[in-house]
């Protein structure tokens, strides 16, 4: 039997992607979100479980570390999306990827600033809309930008919209529908179909499902 190795990150994706790969057979043998550990093994022989920073699961798969992992749309967006297939949206996690300002502050004419993490997908999104803008690198935070005048606007994802009001400032245009996805290996695909693809079949089954609750 192959062995699978799955990647995942804390917090939102592994609180809903848990449940989903219960309803296929995939436990983790402890706690993940209360253990330091990064490796899982699982009810599953042979399937192992990884966390890892959101960014780095799109890696870990490009380049086959990792079989499988669960992503959103925002962060495969952001890393281009090569080495891998993106079979499955398992539609958790769901969020909108959009531009922000100041509230009630009209937009700018001419060269702009932008704030961002998501520094590929604004340098795209800004020269599509035929605007001209410097985007500049931020790690979070990055409701803070514009109240501190280091840019004009930001590009975040927004759920809420409680952090954006929180800090004055406004939604304006939304440059993607995100979700989590899963994301399957090239390579693994073919090496590994035998093991995959069952598996594939079993979370298209369980997002069928209404969920508990
Ligand atoms: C995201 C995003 C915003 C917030 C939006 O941060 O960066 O800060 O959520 O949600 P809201 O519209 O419901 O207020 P997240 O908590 O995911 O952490 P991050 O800053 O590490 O991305």
């Amino acid at each position: 039997m192959s062995e699978l190795t799955i990647a995942l990150t804390k917090g939102r994706i592994l609180k809903e992607t848990l449940p989903l790969l219960a309803r296929a057979g995939i436990e983790p043998l402890e706690d993940m979100g209360a253990s330091r550990k990064l490796v899982f093994p699982t009810s599953r022989a042979g399937v192992r479980l990884l966390i890892l920073r959101g960014s780095d699961v799109p890696t870990y798969v490009q380049y086959g570390a990792a079989d499988l992992g669960v992503s959103g749309k925002d962060t495969l967006m952001e890393h281009g999306g090569h080495g891998f297939y993106e079979p499955l949206d398992l539609k958790i996690a769901r969020c909108k990827l959009m531009t922000a300002a100041e509230a009630g502050v009209p937009p700018r004419n001419g060269r702009i600033r932008v704030a961002t993490k998501y520094v590929n997908v604004a340098r795209r999104y800004y020269a599509e809309q035929g605007r001209q803008a410097d985007i500049i690198k931020l790690y979070g935070a990055m409701e803070l930008a514009p109240i501190m005048a280091l840019a004009d606007e930001i590009v975040d994802i927004v759920d809420t919209g409680n952090t954006l009001r929180a800090n004055g400032l406004e939604p304006r245009e939304a440059i993607a529908e995100i979700s989590s996805r899963l994301i399957v290996n090239r390579v693994s695909m073919k090496t590994k179909h035998g093991a995959i693809q069952p598996l594939l079949d079993q979370l298209a089954a369980a997002l069928e499902v209404p969920k508990a609750g």
